[in-house]
């Protein structure tokens, strides 16, 4: 086999046999192929794309270039979650306790901050003393003692995603479907569990921008997960606009345990409980129905929120912040708005430049080993289809003095556009891919 006549198979549209992709994706790992051959492939399949077998085969090849985890010492069915990234998504913090103060063993590996959007093992550290780093041991230890463990992917979980992704991220190949599921499911596969709930985000803030393209991605995911005969649903859901009313690290926390406590912002509420039905459907606990309800009750009871307790206890974290957040959590007293330049109604929010601002007070990294300061944030106080008077504030900014404010509210006054005609609020669950 030759790289050259496999890049020219996949340039002239034809389809890639196993050991063909295995033969690239591999030599790749191994550093016996160059990344300017590689990044021709990548080319290649932008324009040409996968069919359904070679983004199954691809994935597979990602899923064991690393550890494959065996989550068979944790007893029961295991069903993990992924969303595709957004702004503003503390979904995770919500649904796993949810799910696993119902009986289902969360064992979740998560991921970190990227790009404009903010991730798990981030908003988690910002709890004082919170571990996201265990043992294997440790981990499934804590699964079978609290039913609940989060911690960040081991080092090693599809290290073929991670150069290919490093490499994408420099040719202009990350926004290709086939690329975007197969990276995706690598991980989720490599991670171990029996069945997946797949938020797929669409809009603005998102990575699919239209809901074509969104549900392409879903399909995608879904069929690799058959493929592997594995069970996985897409939920499709709106990024037109923040999720909830927090975004930053800490701030999403405490926006978390309010959640918890039934304060929560109303779409933020359906979409955790959607999301959390669907995983406790596909632990096969009940019709959907009767889901829904076990959900709603645990949600209402408190225990969801005990649950959380648990798992801060579990992996170190101090446990007065479900009690007294405000004061636990690193939040910056430091405050100042973004407000509106004329009166009308918000009818556009550009979600990713909103990503992008909150990346500018610290929240997020650019690099990888950029430090994330947990104290910033915004909270949101206008969304789509609310008014404004003029003057009037549609962002609390928590800054530090390392904060670059001055495009954070650049950035913001670019994201928000005030109309005079107004619109409707948008739905959060967008559609469904089963
Ligand atoms: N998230 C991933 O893990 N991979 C992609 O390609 C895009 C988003």
């Amino acid at each position: 086999m030759r790289p050259y006549d496999i890049i020219m198979k996949k340039r002239n549209g034809e389809k890639l046999t196993r050991e063909e992709i295995e033969y690239m994706i591999m030599g790749y790992v191994k550093g016996e192929i160059p990344d300017y051959q590689i990044s021709a492939l990548l080319m290649a399949i932008y324009f040409k794309h996968l069919d359904a077998e070679e983004r199954a085969n691809l994935t597979d090849i990602m899923a064991r270039s690393g550890d494959m985890i065996d989550l068979s010492p944790i007893n029961g069915k295991k069903v993990d979650k992924h969303s595709t990234g957004g702004v503003g998504d503390k979904t995770t913090l919500v649904v796993a306790p949810i799910v696993a103060s119902l009986g289902i063993p969360v064992a979740k590996m998560s991921g970190r901050a990227l790009g404009h959007t903010g991730g798990t093992i981030d908003k988690l550290e910002s709890i004082p003393g919170f571990k996201t780093s265990l043992t294997l041991e440790k981990f499934f230890e804590n699964v079978n003692k609290y039913g609940i463990a989060i911690v960040g992917q081991t080092a090693n979980l599809a290290p073929a995603d991670k150069k290919l992704y490093a490499l994408r991220d420099a040719t202009a190949t990350v926004d290709e479907i086939s690329l975007i599921a197969s990276s995706i499911m690598s991980k989720k596969l490599a991670g171990g569990a029996d069945a997946f709930v797949l938020d797929v985000k669409v809009g603005s803030g998102a990575f699919m921008k239209t809901i074509n393209d969104a549900r392409e991605l879903a399909k995608a995911m879904v069929g690799i997960a058959k493929s592997h005969n594995k069970h996985a649903v897409a939920v499709l859901t709106n990024m037109d606009e923040p999720l909830g009313i927090y975004v930053g690290n800490s701030l999403e926390v405490l926006e978390a345990i309010n959640t918890l406590k039934g304060h929560g912002d109303s779409k933020f509420v359906e979409l955790c409980v959607t999301l959390a039905t669907w995983m406790c459907y596909l632990a096969e606990i009940g019709s959907f129905d009767e889901c829904k309800e076990k959900v709603l009750n645990t949600l209402n009871s408190g225990k969801a929120l005990e649950k959380f307790r648990d798992l801060i206890i579990a992996q170190e974290g101090n446990p007065d912040v479900i009690d007294s957040p405000e004061q636990i959590l690193p939040i910056s007293t430091k405050k100042l708005y973004f407000k509106a330049s004329k009166d009308g109604f918000i009818t556009k929010i550009d979600t990713e430049k909103v990503g992008i601002a909150c990346n500018y007070l610290g929240a997020g990294r650019t690099k990888k080993d950029d430090i994330i300061d947990h104290s910033v944030g915004f909270k949101i106080l206008k969304k789509l289809g609310d008014t404004v008077k003029n003057g009037e504030p549609i962002v609390e900014l928590h800054v530090s003095n390392k904060s670059d404010v001055e495009t954070a509210l650049k950035l913001l006054n670019e994201a928000y556009f005030i109309a005079d005609t107004p619109i409707e609020s948008p739905n959060i669950i967008i559609d469904t891919v089963k």
